[in-house]
């Protein structure tokens, strides 16, 4: 095995502008803050303007992202754009970020894993850059959820959001950083990743459109009390999965960055797991749900906020419909 270990050198968001309160909608269906509040700790969502694309949104978390690596984007030999609700059926939204940060070589192509997609991204990305087929990776997951929500619905409008988070990926050495008492396990990258699907669940999470099945985008369907049952049993089992097979234990754990579908939700696993509120990074009361954008968007704010500093043990993880389910272990 060679010593090559993927570190994220980089990371960057992006929300768009409109802020939407609990109390804004409320005005427009039959709903109310406190009922959002109390069973989602959801208080807003930022929504994406007419005209804004989930490509505009991924370039500008993608510029923030390079410019916090410090690295040009000629240098980047891979995109990933984790989403559900890409620009276009066809091509992928990502050779659209990469025309517009002006690449023309370079493997470029979308990853649809539904809110699980960013630790997909993460992996596949991780995979590129171990086995030495690329050495820079560019990893988004961009959102425009607001385009497949029925705003008729009250039991989904109200728990999604708009919004794009990328981090840099870098081929580093496994043994340069200071390695520790458990060897490789200090070393600085991403130090596993571990990925489910089980297609049984399809229909308690899905969108009722689609190219080949109606010809139309649909909109988005969801058995909430289901997807949160399996949502805290796959979440607890595949943080136990991933610190067990790096020899680790969760107390080991400096944060938890898991994705920000609903803050009962993340209460739920931590407390199963036995992880403090303290060590959760949170930002689902301020976004909502963005599927593949919420993870890098709490990264890069407990990043930016000083939260998360260099040596501490991140694990980041997702479920979302398929079932698809996922966690990364990092050092940061
Ligand atoms: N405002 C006011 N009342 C509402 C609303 C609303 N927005 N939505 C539903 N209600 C009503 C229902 O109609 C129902 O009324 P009734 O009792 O008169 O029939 C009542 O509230 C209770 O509805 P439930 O569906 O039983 O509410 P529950 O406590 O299960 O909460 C929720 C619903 C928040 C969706 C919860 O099931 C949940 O969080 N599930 C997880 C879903 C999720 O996070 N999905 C995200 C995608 S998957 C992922 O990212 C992991």
């Amino acid at each position: 095995m060679n010593n090559i270990r993927s570190q994220i050198v980089g990371c960057g968001s992006y929300l768009p502008e409109r802020i939407v309160t609990n109390a804004e909608l409320a005005e427009t269906m039959e709903t109310s803050d406190d009922w959002i509040l109390t069973r989602t700790g959801i208080k807003q969502r930022h929504l994406a303007s007419d005209g804004e694309l989930t490509s505009d949104l991924a370039i500008r978390a993608s510029e923030r992202a390079l410019a916090h690596a410090g690295i040009d984007a000629n240098e980047v030999e891979l995109i990933i754009v984790c989403t559900t609700t890409p620009d276009d059926t066809f091509p992928a939204t990502a050779t659209r970020v990469q025309a517009r940060l002006g690449l023309t070589q370079g493997i470029a192509f979308d990853l649809q894993a539904v809110c699980s997609g960013f630790v997909f991204g993460l992996a596949t990305a991780d995979n590129f850059i171990r086995t030495g087929q690329v050495a820079t990776a560019l990893v988004i997951g961009a959102e425009t959820y607001s385009r497949i929500l029925d705003w008729e619905d009250r039991t989904t409008s109200v728990l999604f959001g708009d919004g794009a988070g990328a981090v840099v990926l870098r081929a580093g050495n496994g043994d340069d950083a200071q390695p520790g008492e458990d060897g490789w396990g200090n070393s600085r990258g991403i130090l596993s990743t571990h990925l489910h699907s089980d297609g049984r669940h399809r229909d308690i999470l899905y969108v009722d459109g689609g190219p080949s099945a109606t010809q139309t985008v649909g909109y988005l369907r969801m058995s909430g009390k289901e997807v949160f049952r399996h949502a805290v049993l796959n979440l607890a089992s595949v943080a136990e999965e991933a610190v067990a097979a790096n020899g680790m234990a969760i107390e080991g754990i400096d944060w938890l960055v898991p994705h920000q579908a609903n803050l009962r939700i993340l209460e739920g696993v931590a407390r199963k797991l036995g992880i403090a509120r303290d060590r959760i990074i949170v930002t689902v009361d301020r976004h909502a749900n963005t599927s593949a954008a919420s993870i890098p968007l709490a990264l890069d704010e407990a990043i930016r906020d000083g939260r998360i500093k260099r040596g501490d043990l991140v694990l980041m993880e997702a479920m979302g419909g398929g079932l698809t389910w996922g966690a990364a272990l990092v050092r940061w």
